[in-house]
């Protein structure tokens, strides 16, 4: 009999969530899907024997020896969107992860980084295992840029990319996308959770070896039912979420990790005939499409990272006809809502359980914070009121449960984004609003509680 050992033991993994189990079940323990476990090898190809990651093997030295131009060598796309999301750039041998719903933009958006990449003459490297190189070429077309020195291959067999990279030995190599690609060694299908992950932990062996910066698209289903990137992301090194209603053309690019940066940046792109533009100024561009003043609708100065956005938040308050009436909330999270609802029926005794509320974040913006929070009771209120707020006030704040205003980050960038786009008037905490040096032409009118600012705007 054969003893099990360590190397021959068998394990399944859920295709759908990434859960190794010691026997095959019917249903998932992770995520409870029925029929995902598939056997897999305990080591892949045999390949974990324990050898170093990189080709060369380094003795520790000194940190302060270490030097420090060497380190920050990023490369620049040329696109500041993008270069300020990544934190100044590519870092070589750095594993990017570009994820996204698909259709949404993400091999646009690569194929312009890559044109933007090869400003230098450098030599980069596009393999795609989703288009063939017409459609590829076609694209570049659209785009308007036809690099000499962008490589190009329609590839989908690990070795054979390899094998392309070693010998044009690019600047930077994008691979589109992981789902695509299949190691010839792993029995499971391209896209299941052991190739996706085997994939980009080898692609990611290669970067740090080759000190080339390496982009890796990786598709995102709503319900996660294909092996995605949630999988890789403790894997590589950024991770880079391009997310936005496909309604609507803006897109919002995202890092959700970055060792080499910071994280919760964003950078704002707009859809075109002819490709990705970058939005530089975004509060210009969701506060252009406001009518005239209606109820329901108020300007809130939200931080992205490190750069403040005046978002437009809309409310409808209507009678409801169900037994549960409705609490809609888009771009806003439903029980942050559910909460607000809860706090304005007690503090401003006005009563809501008979109306359905809607609240939508224009734009396709989504947001985090809590600094919307007064602005949203305050859309609300002026919804139900039927009254308009005056188009020239922002506001923000943080709304705590005993109904009093509370500060939030970083006051003075808010309220210079608010001046900037020649707004008069902004309601703000009443904490931290005393240390603010007053800006000319903006009046700040600080408030204790939502009932007193439900009174000044
Ligand atoms: P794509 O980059 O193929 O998406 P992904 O790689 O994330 O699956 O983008 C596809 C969408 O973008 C498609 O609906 C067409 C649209 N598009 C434009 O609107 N303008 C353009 O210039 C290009 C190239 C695509
Ligand atoms: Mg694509």
């Amino acid at each position: 009999m054969v003893k099990e050992t360590a190397r021959n033991k068998k394990k399944y993994a859920c295709q759908t969530c990434g859960q190794v189990s010691p026997k095959w079940l019917g249903s998932c323990p992770g995520c409870g899907a029925w029929n995902t476990l598939v056997e897999e090898p305990a080591a892949p190809g045999g390949r974990r024997t324990g050898r170093p990651l990189s080709r060369h093997v380094q003795d520790p030295v000194p940190i302060s020896d270490i030097s420090a131009a060497q380190c920050d060598s990023r490369l620049q796309t040329g696109m500041d969107e993008m270069d300020r999301v990544l934190g100044g750039g590519l870092v070589p041998g750095g594993m990017v992860l570009l994820s996204g719903e698909p259709g949404i933009g993400k091999s646009t958006l690569l194929l312009q980084i890559l044109a933007g990449l090869t400003s230098d003459r450098r030599t980069i490297l596009y393999v795609s295992g989703e288009e063939s190189l017409n459609q590829i070429r076609l694209r570049a077309e659209r785009l308007g840029s036809i690099p000499e020195t962008l490589w190009v291959a329609a590839e989908s067999d690990f070795d054979r990319i390899v094998e392309i990279a070693e010998e044009k030995s690019p600047a930077v190599m994008a691979v589109d996308s992981v789902q695509t690609i299949s190691c010839s060694d792993i029995s499971s299908a391209p896209g299941s959770v052991s190739q996706v992950r085997e994939a980009t932990a080898r692609l990611m062996q290669f970067a740090k070896a080759r000190d080339i910066p390496v982009i890796l698209v990786g598709h995102v289903t709503k319900e996660g039912t294909i092996a995605g990137p949630r999988v890789l992301e403790h894997l590589v090194d950024t991770v880079l979420y391009f997310e936005g209603d496909r309604s609507h053309t803006f897109r919002l690019l995202r890092t959700v990790k970055n060792r080499y940066g910071p994280t919760h940046e964003i950078g704002v792109f707009e859809m075109s005939g002819t490709g990705l533009m970058e939005v530089p100024n975004p509060s210009e561009i969701f506060l252009s499409q406001r009518p005239e003043p209606v109820p329901g609708s108020i300007i809130v100065p939200c931080m992205e990272g490190t750069r403040p956005i005046l978002v437009e938040i809309q409310s409808l308050v209507s009678p409801s006809h169900l037994n549960m009436p409705r609490r809609t909330a888009t771009g806003i999270d439903n029980n942050r809502l559910a909460l607000l609802v809860a706090i304005m029926e007690r503090h401003l005794a006005v009563p809501l359980y008979d109306r359905d509320i809607f609240v939508n974040v224009v734009g396709g913006m989504k947001i985090t914070e809590t600094a919307a929070d007064l602005g949203i009771i305050l859309a609300m209120l002026s919804s139900l009121n039927d009254t308009p707020l005056d188009r020239g006030t922002a506001v923000f704040g943080e709304v705590g449960l005993t109904g009093e205003v509370r500060p939030v980050s970083r006051h003075d960038m808010r309220l210079n984004e608010v001046r900037r786009l020649g707004l008069r008037r902004c309601i703000i905490p009443v904490h931290g609003s005393e240390r603010l040096t007053a800006l000319e032409a903006l009046d700040t009118v600080p408030v204790k509680t939502i009932s007193e600012a439900s009174k000044v705007c």
